[in-house]
């Protein structure tokens, strides 16, 4: 039975790392099935933190199949580095399965996805510069490799020489830069081969098998609803499908599967990298917030832009997800604030709108309507039940849960793993 869909709500960073790490011993299997080495998940264990970017955050946790779904594009230095890395510091990483479906991120989707931001300049994304978007472009544009390719070096080299025939023609004529020989990128693909083969399964077979038999699978979005594809803020979002339909394309189980799917929330907003976020602030509170939620980037060290909560993007989170309960995490950082503002609806050229709008345009202008709540000044990081949170704080909780219309399973209080206020469990038939 339990298939655990665990999502990102807002535009990611909202502690998915922790939430997973929170349920890590109870589950058998946790699979990412999107995104690649663009995600960077913080662990938090005793006095040791760990940043994980391709490795499904469940791969900590002693007993736990970790697995890479089909739906994920793979950077095999990434993945070789990173293994090596939890290793080094006492990790069990032998379990570890990666579907024979997930694309690969060759060393030209990297060359590509720079090029690219910094031909659009004005208009760039603001990307990680892992490759992701050009890997997955070639997926859907049939002109990816996949892992099983790697071990079938003819038909390896055939599909490296169709993926390149186009972009050299874009990296030497357009781009002005010096084109990549297919046999450096099928030896470059090549070194890794061995070391992954005995990892790469029918990765699908597993997890149905194990649905079959009554163990419990995590399915853990890297990203999040705002970067999703199809219902994130595009173009300014991720080139996968961040929100819970993923978990059924990006690991082959069908949507009868999953019994709940937990949507991750901060108690305010980040967002990193380029596109529209309408409660962000420019003033000292956005610094305030940056500084005591320590919101910097786990991939790439960027400052995350901050603003406040919210509620027209949890609504529409609940709503894309199918949402069965919400982690609120790190509302220990709202502490000594006078007042809360919480964005309620936008004004859109004069027009309040209730939910989110879908038209590009229409959200670049949406202006944020504020709703203002009390704020508390204790320190929270200890409250380890409902009732040990100030009053107001209280307040705010109960607020965001119905004005979302999903009720807060879990409040987070700090990045370790007790840091945590547990209400209802949150692994649980549909
Ligand atoms: P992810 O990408 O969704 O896994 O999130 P990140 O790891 O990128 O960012 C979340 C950050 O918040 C990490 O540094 C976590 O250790 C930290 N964190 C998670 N939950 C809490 C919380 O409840 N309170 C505080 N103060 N920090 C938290
Ligand atoms: P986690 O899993 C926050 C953002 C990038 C950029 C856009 C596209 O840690 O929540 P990409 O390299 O994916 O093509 O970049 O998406 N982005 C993230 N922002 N958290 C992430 O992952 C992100 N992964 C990608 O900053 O704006
Ligand atoms: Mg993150």
């Amino acid at each position: 039975m339990p298939g655990v869909v665990l999502v990102g709500a807002q535009w990611g960073d909202e502690g998915k790392g922790k939430a997973t790490d929170l349920l890590g011993s109870r589950v058998d299997y946790v699979v990412k099935f999107n995104g690649g080495n663009n995600a960077g998940h913080t662990v938090v264990i005793g006095n040791e933190k760990y940043a994980l970017h391709l490795l499904p955050s469940g791969i900590l946790s002693p007993g736990v199949i970790p697995v890479i779904g089909n739906g994920v594009v793979v950077d095999l230095e990434v993945l070789f580095q990173e293994l090596d890395a939890i290793s080094a510091r006492g990790v069990d990483t032998s379990r570890l399965l990666v579907s024979g479906s997930a694309h690969i991120i060759a060393p030209y989707h990297r060359t590509v996805d720079k090029v690219t931001e910094r031909f659009l300049g004005k208009r760039r994304i603001g990307t990680t510069g892992r490759g992701i978007g050009p890997a997955y472009a070639d997926k859907i544009n049939r002109v990816g490799i996949r892992m099983w390719d790697l071990f079938d070096e003819k038909i390896l080299r055939a599909k490296v020489e169709g993926a390149l025939d186009q972009k050299n023609h874009l990296l030497v004529k357009i781009y002005n830069r010096r084109a990549i020989t297919v046999d450096e990128t099928v030896e470059e693909l090549l070194k890794y081969a061995d070391r992954v083969r005995p990892m790469v399964a029918d990765t699908s077979v597993e997890l149905n098998k194990a649905l079959d038999a009554g163990r419990t699978v995590l399915f853990e979005a890297g990203q999040a609803t705002m970067l999703d594809i199809d219902h994130g803020t595009y173009p300014f979002v991720t080139s996968s499908s961040a929100t819970a339909g993923g978990a059924v394309t990006g690991s082959g189980i069908g949507p009868t599967r999953v019994d709940s799917v937990i949507g991750v929330i901060k108690a305010y907003t980040t967002r990193v990298g380029e596109g529209p976020f309408p409660t962000e602030l420019f003033d000292d509170k956005g610094e305030f917030l940056r500084k005591s939620g320590g919101e910097y980037g786990v991939t790439t060290g960027r400052p995350r832009r901050c603003g406040w909560y919210d509620a027209v993007i949890a609504r529409y989170a609940a709503r894309i997800n199918g949402l069965t309960d919400l982690v609120l995490t790190k509302l220990d950082i709202l502490t000594g604030m006078e007042k809360v503002p919480v964005c309620v609806a936008y004004d859109v050229d004069g027009v309040r709108h209730d939910e989110m709008p879908t038209d590009q345009t229409a959200f670049h202008h949406a202006k944020p309507i504020y709703e203002q709540f009390d704020g508390w000044w204790e320190d929270i990081s200890h409250a380890r039940t409902f009732e040990e949170l100030p009053v107001n704080a209280q307040r705010y909780v109960r607020a965001l849960e119905e004005m979302s219309g999903t009720r807060i399973s879990a409040i987070g209080v700090g990045p370790a793993r007790d840091q945590i206020i547990p209400i209802h469990d949150l692994i649980h038939p549909r």
